[in-house]
């Protein structure tokens, strides 16, 4: 069966890494998640004081990150910065404080970009995030951009935080995901955009599992098409 590139955008805290991650593991794909690399960038940044508006400083601590996906024994892909598995880590609300202006920077961007492209130079992939069908894929055989309402989404996160031992109130994060949809849309580099040619679908009534049947069937109609 032929191969295909899989781009899911959307906003955040809508289920697209559950979605991808999901779609992935039926089809045999390998899932990228796109925003574990900028998350993993921030993490650096704010580790090692990179000052954002330093171009210089920027540049070369971008030099100095080597990322890279492994699949567990359980067959979920983490996320390694510099040999260190960062998965934990990139998740606090720390992080999603900060991405958002470190997302926005135009060396971030190319440089994370030309990684995604490689990995996805095989097809067999599903990718997400906020440019995969506008920028990254935009020959993706299919594109999906998920939207939910904003507390439908917000409920979710703190759900997942509340997995990982994080308790963040909830007015918090409506706080953190309206203000990285805001700056995340709004940017200069490759902002969130719905594609013309993009499948919207709106999660706020539907299960994961419905939602992960949903791309699956435009997955399989796709690629008998490309055949
Ligand atoms: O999972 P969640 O919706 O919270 O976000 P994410 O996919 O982990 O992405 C975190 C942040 O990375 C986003 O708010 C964007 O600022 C940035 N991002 C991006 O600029 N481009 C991408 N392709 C993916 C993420």
């Amino acid at each position: 069966m032929r191969k295909i590139v899989i781009a899911i955008d959307g906003y955040s805290a809508c289920g697209k890494s559950s979605t991808a991650k999901n779609v992935a593991k039926e089809l045999n794909y390998r899932y990228i998640d796109s925003g574990a690399m900028y998350r993993a960038v921030t993490l650096y940044f704010l580790d090692h004081l990179v000052a954002i508006t330093n171009c210089k400083e920027v540049e070369k601590a971008i030099r100095e990150i080597q990322l890279s996906f492994r699949v567990n024994a359980k067959g979920v892909s983490e996320l390694f910065m510099n040999g260190i598995n960062v998965e934990k880590d990139i998740r606090k609300m720390r992080i999603s404080e900060n991405v958002s202006p470190v997302s926005a920077l135009k060396e971030v961007r190319e440089a994370m970009v030309a990684i995604q492209r490689k990995l996805g130079k095989e097809k067999g992939i599903v990718m997400d995030g906020r440019d995969i069908g506008s920028v990254v894929f935009p020959h993706a055989e299919l594109k999906i951009f998920l939207t939910a309402d904003i507390l439908v989404r917000a409920f979710r996160r703190q759900k997942e935080l509340l997995q990982r031992d994080d308790l963040v109130d909830i007015d918090t994060i409506v706080e953190n995901l309206n203000s990285r949809d805001q700056i995340d849309s709004t940017r200069k580099e490759s902002p969130l955009v719905k594609s013309d040619d993009a499948i919207l679908i709106d999660t706020t009534h539907i299960t994961i599992d419905e939602q992960v049947d949903e791309v699956v069937r435009l997955a399989f109609s796709r690629i008998v098409r490309s055949v």
